[in-house]
């Protein structure tokens, strides 16, 4: 899809350099031969060619800037892509997604192709499965790529109340980060490149619930990626653990840290400096890392249904729930309170509010718009 925006921007280029050589060619038959007035001392040709050439040029530059954006939009308006197909810096599209979400949220990203992950949309709820069966799920770079750009779409779409984020097959959720691809890097590009930042950059502004259904190994990377969710619930045969001291780093997406919260820092430190001690599911779910237990074959489906279970409720209310219990793990006790009130009071301001009270008062099943 980008070999869309160098075609449009090559032939719109050529474009450029043909209408200048014939404004080069146009002013030189002018002086040469329709009016030599111009021509008097024979050396009046060249400049008045090369001016030609260059207004040419320069006019079709802005001609071209200006027909290229309109091409790009109505490409956009025609396939209804704008991320793919013309957005090819991500930082463009980043800002178009928090700057435009109307346009950004037009193709979901159920209908988005990827090749490392799968997408789809049950109900309200939009399911992205890790697709990498032959790696175990290894988290590399385009595969956060396309995560990222698939949470993104799901995020802006206002018909999708909750995420289901899982691995393809029942043998790994992840297996941790793609070694294979970060073996040979170094600190300095590390550093300056943010190595790991596209881990957290979209999942971090999501708005929306993600639920994490972990069946098989979740290490390393993969626990850290769950952990990044709202909920996790495992497979019966779910391994958590957090590996990287056996490859001589360690846990860098928030092993060290948000495995602390969740399960204390006996079980945490002897997980990360051991590297072998795992949790299995009914482990992690006594430490309380895991909400719920399933089994292997029906955990998806059974995420996928309380996903939709939050997804009916009103989203305001579920966003803002999402943002306080989140505080929780940032704030004080005392601002962590005011921060839960200030967001209790400002959702009686929402027509959801007045809706579900209403609906309660006349004992029916609430109408939530999500205003
Ligand atoms: N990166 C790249 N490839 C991986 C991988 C990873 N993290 N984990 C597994 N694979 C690949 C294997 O190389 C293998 O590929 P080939 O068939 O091409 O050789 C394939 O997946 C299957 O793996 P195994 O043959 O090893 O399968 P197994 O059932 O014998 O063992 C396992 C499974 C215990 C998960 C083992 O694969 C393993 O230990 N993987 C590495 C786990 C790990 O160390 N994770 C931490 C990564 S570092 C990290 O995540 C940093 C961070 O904090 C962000």
């Amino acid at each position: 899809m980008v070999a869309n925006d160098c075609l449009v921007d090559s032939v719109l280029f050529c474009g450029g350099l043909l209408c200048g050589t014939a404004c080069a060619v146009a002013g030189y038959v002018y002086v040469a031969v329709i009016n030599p007035a111009y021509n008097v001392h024979g050396s009046y040709t060249t400049p008045i060619v090369i001016m030609a050439f260059v207004m040419g040029v320069f006019i079709s530059g802005m001609a071209t800037t200006v027909i290229s954006a309109g091409t790009k939009a109505m490409l956009v308006c025609i396939t209804r892509d704008p991320y793919h197909s013309y957005c090819a810096d991500p930082q463009l599209a980043k800002d178009l997604a928090q700057t435009r979400p109307e346009v950004f949220s037009i193709m979901s990203a159920a209908s988005a192709e990827y090749t490392l992950i799968k997408t789809r949309i049950e109900g309200n709820v939009g399911v992205v499965e890790l697709h990498r069966p032959k790696a175990l799920n290894a988290l590399c770079t385009d595969l956060f790529r396309e995560l990222n750009d698939a949470l993104a779409r799901f995020d802006q779409d206002k018909n999708i109340g909750a995420v289901v984020l899982t691995g393809s097959g029942t043998r790994a959720f992840a297996a941790g980060a793609d070694i294979k691809e970060m073996k040979d890097k170094d600190f300095v590009t590390n550093y300056t490149k943010g190595f790991l930042n596209l881990w957290t950059e979209q999942i971090d502004r999501m708005r929306k619930p993600i639920i994490a259904a972990v069946n098989g190994y979740a290490l390393g990377g993969g626990c850290e990626l769950a952990m990044m969710c709202d909920i996790i619930y495992a497979g019966e045969k779910a391994v958590f653990g957090q590996p990287e001291i056996n490859l001589g780093i360690i846990p860098g997406a928030g092993g060290t840290q948000r495995l602390v919260h969740a399960i204390g820092k006996a079980k945490a430190m002897e997980m990360v400096l051991t590297g072998n001690a795992k949790l299995t599911a009914k482990e992690a779910e006594a430490a309380g890392l895991v909400a719920r237990i399933f089994p292997i074959e029906s955990l998806v489906e059974e995420a996928i249904k309380i996903a939709q279970e939050i997804a009916s409720k009103s989203q305001p209310s579920v966003q803002m729930a999402k943002e306080a219990v989140n505080a929780a793990f940032e704030m004080p006790l005392s601002s962590g309170l005011r921060f839960e009130r200030r967001l209790f009071q400002a959702l009686f301001a929402t027509k959801d509010q007045k809706e579900g009270m209403a609906a309660f008062a006349e004992k029916r099943k609430p109408n939530f718009t999500h205003e």
